[in-house]
Formats: C-alpha cells, sequence, structure tokens
C-alpha cells in the first residue's frame, strides 16, 4: 500500500495525518463487520441538537450486485474508470428538514463530520476511502426513488488497497505525488479576515 502522511507545519495525530485518498482499490470483498465498524463511526458523529441528519446508502457488490451496478452507472466517466473493480461504494446523503419540517442548514455539515469519521475509520483499519462529488445527482435520485427532503451529497469508494502499477500512467502518477495544502496563512485568520494567523 502507498502511505502519504502529510507533510504538516507542525505535529498532528498519525491518523489525520495519514489518511489519503487512494484510487488504487483491489476487487476484494470487503466483510461486513468491516463495513459495519465505518459505518458505526459515522454514526457517532457530531450534529446540530443531535438530528443525525445524515444517511448511507451502501452499495457492496459482493452483497447486492445489482444495486451496486445502479449506483457504478451514476459515476462520471472519469470515476467510473478507476472504481471499475471497487467492491463498495457509499452514498452519503442528508435530511435536509428537521423533525419539525423547518430546515436544517446544518444537515451537510453534519454529514460532512459523518463522513470524515467514516474515512478516518476506513484508513485506522487499513483500508482505502476515497470520496467523490462526480456522479449525476438526478441519475442517481431516480434510480434509487429518494425523497424530495433528502439532498445527495457524495460518494465514497471503499476497499482494500491495490496495486497502483495497475492504474494507468496519469493516475499511478497522482498516486505517488505529494499530498498538497495552502499555507495555515490562507485558510485560518487571526481575530479579523484575511488576517493571516501565524
Ligand atoms: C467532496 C469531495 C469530492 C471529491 N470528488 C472526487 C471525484 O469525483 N473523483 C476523484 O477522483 N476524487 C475526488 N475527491 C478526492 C479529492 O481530489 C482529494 O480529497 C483531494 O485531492 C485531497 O487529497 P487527499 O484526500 O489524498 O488529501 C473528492 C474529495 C471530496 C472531499
Amino acid at each position: 500500500m502507498t502511505e502519504k502522511t502529510a507533510p504538516t507545519e507542525i505535529a498532528i495525530d498519525p491518523l489525520l495525518a495519514g489518511r489519503w485518498s487512494p484510487r488504487a482499490i483491489s476487487n476484494k470483498a470487503v466483510s461486513r463487520e468491516l463495513l459495519h465498524s465505518v459505518l458505526e463511526a459515522a454514526r457517532w458523529a457530531p450534529s446540530s441538537s443531535n438530528m443525525q441528519p445524515w444517511r448511507f446508502l451502501t452499495f457492496d457488490r459482493h452483497h447486492d450486485e445489482a444495486a451496486f451496478q445502479k449506483a457504478f452507472a451514476t459515476l462520471v466517466p472519469f470515476n467510473q474508470g478507476w472504481n471499475a473493480n471497487v467492491p463498495v461504494l457509499i452514498c452519503v446523503l442528508a435530511k435536509t428538514l428537521t423533525p419539525k419540517g423547518d430546515v436544517n442548514r446544518t444537515a451537510p455539515y453534519d454529514a460532512g463530520a459523518a463522513a470524515m469519521s467514516l474515512t478516518l475509520q476506513a484508513h485506522a483499519l487499513g483500508l482505502a476511502a476515497h470520496q467523490m462529488a462526480g456522479f449525476d445527482i438526478n441519475a442517481f435520485r431516480e434510480a434509487f426513488s429518494l425523497p424530495d427532503d433528502v439532498e445527495v451529497i457524495a460518494m465514497i469508494s471503499l476497499g482494500h488497497h491495490g496495486d497502483p502499477a495497475l492504474l494507468n500512467d496519469i493516475l499511478r502518477e497522482r498516486e505517488n505525488a505529494p499530498r498538497a495544502r495552502a499555507p495555515i496563512g490562507e485558510i485560518a485568520f487571526d481575530g479579523a479576515w484575511d488576517k493571516a494567523f501565524k
């Protein structure tokens, strides 16, 4: 497995520094127990008023091939390419209304937090998890007859690490490229907008 620990400005927990988004994912099945474990991690994420607006639609090729293929068909061609053998896709969704029927403005934020917990748990278990926005949301909504108050947010590929040598040249190069981020002063401000944190 490729390791791509973040070259951080200051030390952070190895779990956070070590998580990354691999595309070399093996076709080996993910056990139901491992799948349950990553969903369990998502379940314990924080949310506004503990409303837990996140929902996860799981597609396990070795469990329900037809449902997997329906979800796979909504991926954009680029993502279909590197996901051709991925065993599990997980769609991240959010209930956009509170139990009272008001708009829950933090629903996507909470779902994102749950997705991050899921990907971190996957990494802790030695699995590869890779989030994707590249899929046809409307086709997905239609394929799974989703209710109007559910927002489709992202798809996550999940599997055991695969062999980067099987990726095409461009993706292999990206797989091996160092991870990069904007410097802290560009994204964190000190008491005033645009005043760089130092
Ligand atoms: C919401 C979201 C959507 C993404 N969409 C895609 C995608 O459609 N295809 C893809 O190959 N990677 C996708 N990525 C992966 C990002 O490119 C990746 O997280 C980013 O380059 C940082 O790399 P790292 O996660 O390895 O640190 C997505 C990531 C996120 C969080």
